[in-house]
């Protein structure tokens, strides 16, 4: 047992529910508001953009919610991922901790991302929904709702910010191989793209401004559907079956995690990794200290203030309350494309309300450098987001060294980084540099956040 690497699950492990947070917290995240009234959003408010069965798993409070056959069939795919205990990094790093990791760069897209994009892609289709526009960021959702539109008999058109576009174009490739269409934003073919491009026609794109064209389109045309990678609580939800598994494996391994570790962008899979550990201390279990790290140019959690913001930059979402840098932020153009969204999903932002958890914003320089140095000792290529959650974890492995103690460190390492090479190449070449993001551009997306007065 002492010496055992990775730890498997059964395909008949794969969880038959999805877990809800929400049932275990005494104090219920603030409500989704429309932004023309001000009063909470209702399933009317939503039906434009989700299909029915998505509008009432955004709202449910119960604590499980069985998964589809369906689409537990499409999880055998790569489900249950491995969990790997990283003893050749603890070795490198001469640490007493113990390193586990939860793998999910196993799935076809790469990343986490499939979880909730089968799911998303299976209500779609049971609404008789053609068509699914979204966005991406780092490629990886998109390549996510490619796949799971193929599998499902699904348009699926991706509106990709036009940094990570250009860093990337194999990951268009990969997409289009799916048979989906996949344009950068902002682009010439919403209103909203044309009126970004018409002010900057050099813009980078942001996450913010790819959701708008994407919810631009999807509002426009009745046989369509919009689709987010991360951010809302059934997309949280959906990523579930990552802790759920690894807690089955941790006590596979005789061990259970002190510190969990994840990288946030939307906080969809650091969530996930946390939630389940998170909701078995709130019902009186162990206590874990839950680490979000995040990069230091686009710092929602740690710099955003708590309150009601739009989910894009064009104002076509719902207000929902969140830690957010401001709807029109543009972050830098840094390599974590996934990482560059000016807020953090209400249901994150909350539980660090309620101190639940902790963050951290270190530069994209040193997280690279702890990705190569992962790679160098496990043999996996960690995507530019995850190497977020890999410096946390052997900034938690050193700490243990310098204290001689032994804990147990949970990391999810999101995805693989093989798309990813023009940044690892770039920081072989020292072109990497840590950008801050540019304080009076702060001040003014902070400055626009829409006025809510709350009932206390
Ligand atoms: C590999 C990877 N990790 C993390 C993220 C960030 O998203 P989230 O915080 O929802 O997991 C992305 C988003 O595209 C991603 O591609």
């Amino acid at each position: 047992m002492s010496d055992t690497v990775k730890y498997l699950l059964d395909e008949a492990r794969i969880p038959t529910h999805w877990y809800n947070l929400l049932a275990d917290l005494a104090v219920p995240p603030p409500p989704v508001l429309h932004p023309g009234t001000l009063k909470p959003v209702g399933p009317d408010d939503l039906a434009p953009l989700f299909p029915t069965s998505l509008i009432m798993q955004e709202v449910s409070t119960a604590r499980e919610i069985e998964i589809p056959e369906p689409v537990r069939d499409v999880y055998k795919q790569w489900r249950p991922s491995p969990l790997f205990r990283a003893r050749r990094l603890e070795k490198a790093l001469q640490t007493p901790a113990r390193i586990y990791y939860k793998y999910e760069g196993v799935s076809p897209a790469g990343s986490h991302k499939p979880n909730t994009a089968v799911a998303q892609a299976f209500y779609n289709k049971e609404a008789g929904v053609q068509r699914i526009t979204t966005e991406t960021g780092a490629g990886q959702w998109g390549s996510a709702l490619a796949f799971a539109g193929a599998l499902f008999g699904i348009d699926v058109q991706i509106f990709m910010v036009r940094v990570s576009y250009n860093q990337k174009p194999y990951r268009r490739v990969f997409m289009e191989t799916f048979g989906a269409r996949c344009v950068a934003s902002p682009s010439p073919e919403t209103h909203f793209g044309r009126a970004v491009l018409a002010q900057t026609p050099d813009s980078n794109g942001s996450l913010g401004i790819a959701i708008s064209e994407a919810v631009e389109v999807a509002a426009s045309r009745d046989d369509t559907k919009y689709a987010l990678g991360s951010v809302l609580n059934h997309v949280l939800l959906h990523q579930t079956v990552i802790g759920q598994e690894a807690m089955a494996q941790m006590e596979m391994a005789g061990d259970y995690p002190d510190v969990i570790v994840g990288c946030t962008g939307g906080g969809s899979n650091f969530s996930v990794i946390a939630f389940s550990l998170i909701g078995a201390q709130l019902r009186g279990g162990q206590k874990v200290r839950v680490v979000a790290v995040e990069p230091a140019a686009c710092p929602s959690l740690t710099r955003g203030p708590y309150a009601y913001d739009f989910g894009d930059t064009g104002h076509m979402t719902p207000l929902a309350k969140m830690h957010t840098l401001g709807s029109t932020f543009m972050p830098p153009g840094f390599h974590a494309g996934g990482l560059r969204y000016h807020g953090m999903a209400p249901l994150v932002s909350h539980i660090k309300e309620l101190g639940l958890i902790e963050a951290r914003a270190p530069h994209q320089t040193p997280c690279f450098e702890a990705g190569v140095r992962f790679a160098r000792a496990e043999g996996i290529v960690p995507a530019p987001e995850a190497n977020h959650a890999v410096k946390g974890a052997i900034d938690e492995a050193l700490r243990c060294k310098e204290e001689g103690v032994s804990r147990a460190i949970l990391f999810n390492l999101c995805g693989h980084g093989h798309f990813d090479m023009q940044a690892y190449q770039d920081y072989f070449a020292g072109r990497l540099t840590d950008q801050d993001y540019d304080e009076r551009e702060l001040a003014m997306a902070l400055a626009g956040l829409p006025t809510v007065h709350e009932a206390v």
